[in-house]
């Protein structure tokens, strides 16, 4: 089978450091595949290179069956693939629905909907995937007015709103309570299994990542250490000492 993505050897250095060194990992659609790894083992570094946030120093990136290493954020999420932040990025003065209008597709109204262009099409999407992530009630809130947990499902349901074909979810569950968790879980799961959104997530709650991903990837110091099954992955002495390691 194909692979929807794929990273080969992909290398980034900030000055002396070395974030990712000869990288290769593959996502077939359809897939959920998880990322896991110390603080500071070049998690994120490796999502930001796969979006187009900066250029790698060596390697390729392709996204459905197209070389997209040269390309920047806007041209590669056009081709559907998106990325959620480790610390949320909701417009905190903006309330959920708003937030949710300045999030569709430039084909739509985009921004143009905060002077009262929006399409009744677009505005009921974006109650429908409220509703999906379970905010719904609070869609008038101001997104700076929700608990950390809701900012991070509206932050998830802002990237359905442009219609992924995969999204790269960074450390979706850090600093939420368990309830919002396992909302969040169960989100994930349906958007995968219903709209068909390929995922890869990065997660340190083992727990989650268990429950979320059929194969892992971890990363130590910036290379793959490991990948297969997760209850192989997790059980690989190589892993546990990065983990014991790092601590
Ligand atoms: N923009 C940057 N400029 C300089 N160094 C950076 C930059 N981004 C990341 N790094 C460094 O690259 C290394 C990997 O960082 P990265 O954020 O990718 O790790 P991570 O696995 O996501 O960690 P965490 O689990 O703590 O989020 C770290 O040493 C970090 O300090
Ligand atoms: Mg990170």
């Amino acid at each position: 089978m194909t692979s929807l993505l794929e990273v080969r050897d992909a290398t980034k250095r900030f000055g002396g450091i070395v974030a990712n060194e000869g990288v290769s990992l593959s996502v077939r659609e359809g897939e959920i595949v998880g990322l896991i790894g110390p603080n500071g083992s070049g998690k994120t570094t490796l999502f930001n290179s796969i979006v187009g946030h900066h250029a790698l120093d060596a390697g390729s990136i392709r996204f459905g069956g197209r070389e997209i290493t040269e390309l920047r954020v806007p041209q590669i999420a056009r081709l559907g693939l998106l990325r959620t932040f480790q610390q949320t990025r909701v417009f905190r003065g903006m309330t959920g629905i708003e937030n949710m209008l300045a999030s569709a597709p430039p084909e739509g109204t985009g921004l143009a909907v905060m002077f009262g262009r929006s399409q009744p099409r677009e505005a009921a999407r974006a109650d429908d995937l409220l509703q999906f992530v379970g905010l719904y009630e609070k869609r008038h809130l101001r997104a700076g007015e929700l608990s950390f947990g809701q900012q991070k499902l509206l932050e998830f349901a802002m990237a359905l709103m442009r219609s992924p074909r995969m999204l790269l979810l960074d450390e979706p569950t850090a600093g939420i309570n368990p309830t919002l968790i396992n909302n969040l879980v169960d989100r994930l799961q349906r958007a995968n299994a219903e709209l068909g959104i390929t995922l890869l997530v990065i997660e340190h709650n083992m727990p989650v990542i268990m429950r979320l991903a059929r194969r892992l990837y971890c990363l130590a110091h910036g290379k793959i250490l490991a990948e297969g099954a997760p209850e192989q992955v997790q059980r690989d002495p190589r892993v546990l000492e990065a983990y014991l390691g790092a601590a």
